[in-house]
């Protein structure tokens, strides 16, 4: 994900986290419903996650999208990120954390009837949270597994009530060049955008994320609010989202406006499909010295093929 010479986005492989261990995620989900407290919690078997954590999540976990990959150890993607915000480098996690999660307001807007601006701990109070563990290739062929913890954009839906007939979902991040220097760079078109269509968006893998590995979710990952649209290039997946709006028109989003032929609206993952500068044939996972084959909708086929089956199958929708 570069634009002309700006940034560092394309680091060698040899820049890039170190093999790790692995842990099962059996282990990990040893429990269906994991409730957590405000000191951390510990499950049983698992204990090196017990540490603290400044807001409670309370969810079950969902077995359906399991994927046949290990998950990625926290320590590793907690430390190789992508987010502008902080730098166009991977090694932002200590920047990122100085954002303030809580309190952060979330508006809701459009064409909706609940026009609605909500702090993001009263909207989690309202959505049924569950774990579900996807997978996620960013655009740049490296991928992770991750346990999201989070609520179908179908209740978010609900709650704000569409009126007439949507056709779009826009996400907007949150502006604050004061903590998040990369925001002062002029070129990139700030704040970070993201859109759905609304058929896209009320799929059942279209998820708002507010937590991962049991806790909630810490800035370098995108808190307190992210999506994961996992067949799609990562860079769909906007993090820390500050406004919702539901629309009937296409908008520009962040990085189609800066390189539309290298990163467009639709941004499916098709290995077939090379990005014009390197192949989208094989991804590499992170934390381990693994390049495995990547599949079409990032193997998420079955689920959502039927969304694009009377669109032709061209390039634009895999970039
Ligand atoms: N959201 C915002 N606001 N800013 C960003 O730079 N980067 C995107 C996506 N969401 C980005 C963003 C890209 S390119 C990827 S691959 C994922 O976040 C990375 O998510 P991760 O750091 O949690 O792995």
């Amino acid at each position: 994900m570069k634009i002309v010479k700006k940034n560092k986005w394309n680091i060698s492989e040899n820049l890039v986290t170190p093999e790790a261990c692995f842990y099962n995620r059996r282990k990990f989900l040893s429990s269906s419903m994991i409730a957590i407290t405000s000191t951390g919690f510990s499950l049983k078997g698992f204990p090196t996650l017990a540490r603290a954590n400044n807001f409670s999540l309370s969810f079950k976990n969902n077995g359906k999208y399991e994927v046949e990959r290990d998950i990625t150890p926290e320590e590793i993607n907690g430390k190789y990120n992508n987010f502008f915000e902080f730098g166009s480098h991977k090694q932002i996690w200590k920047k990122a954390s100085k954002l303030k999660l809580r309190p952060w307001q979330i508006i809701i807007d459009g064409m909706v009837e609940n026009k609605i601006t909500i702090d993001v701990d009263n909207l989690i109070k309202l959505m049924p949270l569950e774990e579900r563990i996807y997978r996620h290739r960013c655009v740049e062929a490296w991928s992770m597994v991750v346990p999201w913890v989070g609520f179908e954009i179908n209740h978010l839906i609900k709650l704000a009530k569409p009126i007439g007939k949507p056709k779009f979902i826009q996400f907007e991040s949150f502006l604050d060049p004061s903590i998040a220097s990369g925001q002062k760079q002029f070129w990139y078109p700030w704040p970070y955008t993201e859109s759905l269509t609304y058929t896209e968006a009320k799929n059942e893998l279209s998820f708002m994320v507010v937590g991962a590995y049991g806790k909630s979710l810490v800035a370098q990952h995108g808190g307190p609010l992210r999506l994961a649209v996992p067949w799609k290039y990562g860079f769909k997946s906007i993090k820390s989202i500050a406004r919702i709006t539901f629309s009937d028109k296409r908008s520009e989003t962040f990085w189609e406006s800066l390189q539309p032929k290298e990163y467009g609206f639709w941004a499916n993952v098709n290995p077939d499909f090379p990005h014009p500068r390197w192949s989208q044939e094989t991804e590499r996972v992170l934390g381990t010295d693994k390049r495995v084959p990547t599949l079409i909708y990032n193997g998420y086929e079955e689920f959502v093929s039927k969304i694009y089956s009377r669109m032709a199958k061209n390039k634009q929708l895999f970039m």
